[in-house]
């Protein structure tokens, strides 16, 4: 099937069920014959998937350390497979990409947001996504989904960290409510999976 090619990525808070949300729209534009690909970030490249195992176990980065290892992860991520790919005619969803930066470095650990912006558009080589799907999650629920086991340096972090995150979400999309064309769409991450599902491809299938 031929159509445009979309840049779709997800975002939101630990535990929101992205990754799920992800495969799901993945599957469902494979069966429907768009060519796709699916990806995530910190990752999606030998160097990104390194870096995403040193930032998950290693708590001593400070926020500057940190914030440069998911610049440098999202630099080859999108210089080796999401511009290749949108250049072959093939979609690409992606989990988290530049608003999380936003998010966790700047609204979570209190980095300056301008220099945010910059770095994101130099890290990204400009590129923004056509559609952010949010799944937002109250900060009580993140911590209710993930047992002990399951939370890694990230999701240990203290619940204003999650709250602020989860602002930082809200203001990126109210910021982009006021312009013409919102990039977002916002759902709750607490409705049952399948509806979640349904919502996310009626609003893909019109961008294909
Ligand atoms: P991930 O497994 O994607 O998150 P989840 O726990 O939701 O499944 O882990 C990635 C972690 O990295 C997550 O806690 C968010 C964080 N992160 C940042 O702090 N900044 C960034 O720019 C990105 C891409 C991720």
């Amino acid at each position: 099937m031929t159509g445009a090619v979309a840049f779709i990525v997800f975002e939101g808070g630990d535990g929101a069920g992205k990754s799920t949300q992800a495969r799901a729209l993945f599957r469902q534009m494979q069966r429907s014959g768009y060519p796709v690909i699916l990806t995530r970030e910190p990752g999606g490249t030998p160097l990104g998937e390194s870096l995403r195992r040193l930032l998950k176990n290693r708590p001593g980065a400070t926020p500057m350390g940190e914030l440069f290892l998911f610049l440098a992860a999202r630099a080859q991520l999108v210089q080796q497979v999401i511009q290749p790919a949108l250049q072959k005619q093939t979609s690409v969803i992606c989990d988290r990409f530049t608003a999380s930066t936003v998010a966790y470095q700047g609204y979570g650990r209190g980095l300056d947001l301008l220099a945010i912006d910059q770095l994101n558009l130099l890290a990204s080589s400009g590129l923004s996504p056509d559609l952010n799907i949010l799944l937002d999650l109250p900060p009580q629920s993140i911590f209710d989904r993930k047992t002990g086991a399951q939370r890694d340096t990230f999701d240990a972090a203290p619940q204003d960290f999650h709250q602020r995150v989860r602002e930082g979400y809200l203001a990126q999309v109210s910021q982009e409510s006021s312009q013409d064309s919102s990039h977002w769409l916002v759902l709750d991450a607490t409705r049952p999976r399948r509806a979640l599902a349904l919502e996310i491809w009626q609003k893909v299938r019109p961008l294909l």
